[in-house]
C-alpha cells in the first residue's frame, strides 16, 4: 500500500491545513460553507477533486442515466419484501400510507422481463428454454445436449459463486413481486425516530469494522469524532461505504421532504432545515461534512466498478431484454454510451490498493468484508417501512454488485482492456440494482448542488 497511501495522507493533511487556514480568515462561515467545508478540493483515497466529480456527474452523466433508468428494463425490480427479519422480531411496521409499496399487477411487467428463464442473451435464453421444455416433458437431464448441461451448470455456479457480496434475494419465492420503481420513489415517508435509528445503530455497531477503543451508540443525528481512525484501509473503506450510503439516503429524504400534507394536496420538496440537521458542520459537531465526503467516496467506488465491467456489457450477445427488439437495442446503445462516458472519467479510484498486502491476510480480510456486507443486506429485511426497505435492499444489492465487480478475479484475469469478457456474469437483478443504486447516488450528488444554492441564501 505504502507509497500511494503516504501520498494521499499527505494530500489529506494539506487539505486539512487549507481548511483551517480559511476558517481563520473567515470567522463568520456561511450556512453553505458549514455543510460543505470539507467537501471541496481533493478527496482522500482518490486523486480527484469534488468539483471535477460534480461537473462530470451533474452535466454529463446524470441526465442520461435518468433517461436509461426510466426504461422498462430498469424500472421493474423484483423484490421479496416479506422476508422475516433474521435478527429480531419486534419490528414495528410503519403504517403510514407513504411507507407502502404498490407492487405491479402481473400484466404491467413486460413478458420478456418476467420470463424466469431469461439469463444473459438470446442464445442462453433458448438454451434454457430447451431445458425447461425438457423438464415439462418429464425428461431427465440426459436428454439435454451436453452443451446445455454445461451452460446450466455454469450459470448455477456463477449464481452461487462466492463472488457475491449480497445474500441472493429469493426472487423465485412466491412472495417476491415486481415493483415499478418510478411509481414508488424514494422520498420522505415519516419513518424516523427510534425504529429507523435502531437499524442504523445495528448496522454501524455490530456490522462495521470499528476501532476497538471507541464504543458508543450512534444514531444518524448524533455526532462524534473520527469514527474510523485507526483502521486499516479496507476496514475504513467499508465504514465509509456504509456511511456514504446512509448520507445518500438522507440527502434524498431531505430533498423529497413532505412539505405539505393536506387533504387537497401533498407536496414534496427540499427541506433545508432537515438537510442542515444532518450535514451542517456545527450542528453535527463535524460529522456532517464527513458524511458528505463519504458519499463522494461511495460514488467513486461505484463509478470505478461500472468502468471495470464495461467489457461484460459490450458483449455482442448481451441484451437488455424486455421483448421489444427496437427499444432493447436503443437502450443498449444508451447504456454503452453512458458506460463509455464513465470510462472516460480520468480520475478513477484504484481498487488495487485494496486487499493488496500479504495474500493470506488479504483473503481473510476480503472474506470478512464479504460477510459483513451480506449481513447488512439481511438487516434490510428488518426495516419496518416497506418503501425504505425496498430502496434499502435495492441500494445494498447495487453496492454489493459493485463490490463483486471490483473484487472479482474473473474480471481481472479477463481484462486485456479490450475485448468482451465471457467469464464474468451478472443477473438481471444485479444489473437493475447496480444501475439504480448508482442512479441514486448520482441524484444525491446532483441534489447537493441544489442544497448548496439554497444554503447560499441563508447566512
Ligand atoms: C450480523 O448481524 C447480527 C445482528 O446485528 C450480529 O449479531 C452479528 O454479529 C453479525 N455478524 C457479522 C459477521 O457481522
Ligand atoms: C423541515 O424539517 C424540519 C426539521 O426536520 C421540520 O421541523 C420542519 O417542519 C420541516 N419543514 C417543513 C416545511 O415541513
Amino acid at each position: 500500500m505504502g507509497r500511494r497511501w503516504g501520498l494521499l495522507v499527505g494530500v489529506l493533511g494539506a487539505v486539512w491545513l487549507l481548511g483551517s487556514g480559511q476558517g481563520g480568515r473567515q470567522p463568520a462561515e456561511t450556512a453553505a460553507q458549514r455543510c460543505f467545508c470539507q467537501v471541496s478540493g481533493y478527496l482522500d483515497d482518490c486523486t480527484c477533486d469534488v468539483e471535477t466529480v460534480d461537473r462530470f456527474n451533474n452535466y454529463r452523466l446524470f441526465p442520461r442515466l435518468q433517461n436509461l433508468l426510466e426504461s422498462d428494463y430498469f424500472r421493474y425490480y423484483k423484490v421479496n419484501l416479506k422476508r422475516p427479519c433474521p435478527f429480531w422480531n419486534d419490528i414495528s411496521q410503519c403504517g403510514r400510507r407513504d411507507c407502502a409499496v404498490k407492487p405491479c399487477q402481473s400484466d404491467e411487467v413486460p413478458d420478456g422481463i418476467k420470463s424466469v428463464s431469461y439469463k444473459y442473451s438470446e442464445e442462453a435464453n433458448s438454451l434454457i428454454e430447451e431445458c425447461e421444455q425438457a423438464e415439462r416433458l418429464g425428461a431427465v437431464d440426459e436428454s439435454l445436449s451436453e452443451e446445455t448441461q454445461k451452460a446450466v451448470l455454469q450459470w448455477t455456479k456463477h449464481d452461487d459463486s462466492s463472488d457475491n457480496f449480497c445474500e441472493a434475494d429469493d426472487i423465485q419465492s412466491p412472495d417476491a413481486e415486481y415493483v415499478d420503481l418510478l411509481l414508488n420513489p424514494e422520498r420522505y415517508t415519516g419513518y424516523k425516530g427510534p425504529d429507523a435509528w435502531k437499524i442504523w445503530n445495528v448496522i454501524y455497531e455490530e456490522n462495521c469494522f470499528k476501532p476497538q477503543t471507541i464504543k458508543r451508540p450512534l444514531n444518524p443525528l448524533a455526532s462524534g469524532q473520527g469514527k474510523s481512525e485507526g483502521l486499516c484501509v479496507e476496514k475504513r473503506a467499508f465504514y465509509r461505504l456504509i456511511s456514504g450510503l446512509h448520507a445518500s439516503i438522507n440527502v434524498h429524504l431531505s430533498a423529497r421532504y413532505l412539505l405539505q400534507d393536506t387533504w387537497l394536496e401533498k407536496k414534496w420538496g427540499h427541506n433545508v432545515t432537515e438537510f442542515q440537521q444532518r450535514f451542517d458542520g456545527i450542528l453535527t459537531k463535524g460529522e456532517g461534512p464527513r458524511r458528505l465526503k463519504n458519499l463522494y467516496f461511495l460514488y467513486l467506488i461505484e463509478l470505478r466498478a461500472l468502468s471495470k465491467v464495461v467489457p461484460f456489457f459490450e458483449r455482442p450477445d448481451f441484451q437488455l431484454f424486455t421483448g421489444n427488439k427496437i427499444q432493447d437495442a436503443e437502450n443498449k446503445m444508451l447504456l454503452l454510451e453512458i458506460l463509455h462516458e464513465i470510462k472516460s472519467f480520468p480520475l478513477h479510484f484504484d481498487e488495487n490498493s485494496f486487499f493488496a498486502g500479504d495474500k493470506k491476510e488479504a483473503n481473510k480480510l476480503k472474506e470478512d468484508f464479504r460477510l459483513h456486507f451480506r449481513n447488512i443486506s439481511r438487516i434490510m429485511d428488518c426495516v419496518g417501512c416497506l418503501k425504505c426497505r425496498l430502496w434499502g435492499k435495492l441500494q445494498t444489492q447495487g453496492l454489493g454488485t459493485a463490490l463483486k465487480i471490483l473484487f472479482s478475479e474473473k474480471l481481472i484475469a479477463n481484462m486485456p482492456e479490450s475485448g468482451p469478457s465471457y467469464e464474468f456474469h451478472l443477473t438481471r437483478q444485479e444489473i437493475v440494482s447496480l444501475f439504480n443504486a448508482f442512479g441514486r447516488i448520482s441524484t444525491s450528488v446532483k441534489e447537493l448542488e441544489n442544497f448548496r444554492k439554497l444554503l447560499q441564501n441563508i447566512h
